[in-house]
């Protein structure tokens, strides 16, 4: 888990991200001692936003596909308000690929495409974020696209590389399968790929095949910093 404080008119962190690992289990409760600890650490009393690897709506977690599953069902910006002693107004949450898809677009790799554009995050997981012409669809799933009767997310994400110690010449076909699939439903005129793999993206751009424009996003480990707090000052999600 990790926080900033961000200049969101710039898109920029005014300091150093401060991380502490994410507890196990990732519990409501354990978490939201962390999130007073991040919050605590820049002595921090504004709005804070947070980015939520799981469908959002209206601040209550609907999925937690990574985390533990006592999430579903809570109001995350209840539980969060209450650890760092705000009201739950001044906290709001939002789903993780749609606030790094939101920076993105903003400041990043999409700013100034129109047509549709689909940020994917390549992590743990696999998140989506969609726009059409600058506007998010929020909480696309479409990390979670069965293919060849698997989750995406098991063979395509970053973490689906690593535990299988593929090179990058033998996990980019399941990614290119992926992309191809993406390509087939929705026909993105652009598609940003973000997640730490983003830095990679010469090791394996080469091996893909899809026929929609592919680039690596440019703000990276930020984005999704950028884009809670950008959602949150925008009151999305
Ligand atoms: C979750 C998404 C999330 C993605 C990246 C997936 O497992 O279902 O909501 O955006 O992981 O964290």
């Amino acid at each position: 888990m990790k926080a900033a404080p961000v200049d969101v008119l710039r898109g920029e962190l005014l300091a150093d991200r401060f991380r502490i690992p994410t507890p196990q289990p990732a519990t409501p409760a354990a978490m939201a001692e962390v999130v007073a600890e991040l919050v605590a650490h820049f002595a921090w009393s504004g709005p804070v936003g947070c980015a939520f690897p799981g469908v959002v709506q209206q601040n209550v977690i609907r999925t937690a596909a990574n985390l533990d599953p006592s999430w579903v069902g809570v109001n995350g910006s209840e539980i969060f308000a209450k650890a760092i002693g705000q009201d739950p107004s001044s906290v709001n949450i939002v789903n993780d690929a749609d606030a790094a898809g939101i920076a993105e677009v903003e400041f990043g790799a999409g700013a100034g495409r129109s047509g549709l554009v689909l940020m994917v995050t390549l992590g743990t997981g696999i998140g989506t974020a969609m726009f059409t012409n600058g506007h998010l669809v929020p909480n696309t799933e479409l990390g979670h696209l069965i293919l060849d009767g698997q989750d995406a997310e098991e063979t395509a994400s970053a973490r689906a590389r690593e535990d299988s110690g593929q090179k990058w010449v033998e996990w980019a076909p399941s990614l290119d399968r992926y992309l191809d699939e993406i390509h087939r439903l929705l026909w993105p005129d652009l598609i940003m790929l973000g997640g730490g793999v983003s830095k990679k993206f010469d090791k394996f751009a080469e091996y893909l095949t899809v026929a929609t424009e592919v680039v690596p996003a440019q703000l990276q480990n930020e984005a999704g910093i950028v884009g809670a707090a950008m959602a949150q000052v925008r009151g999305l999600g």
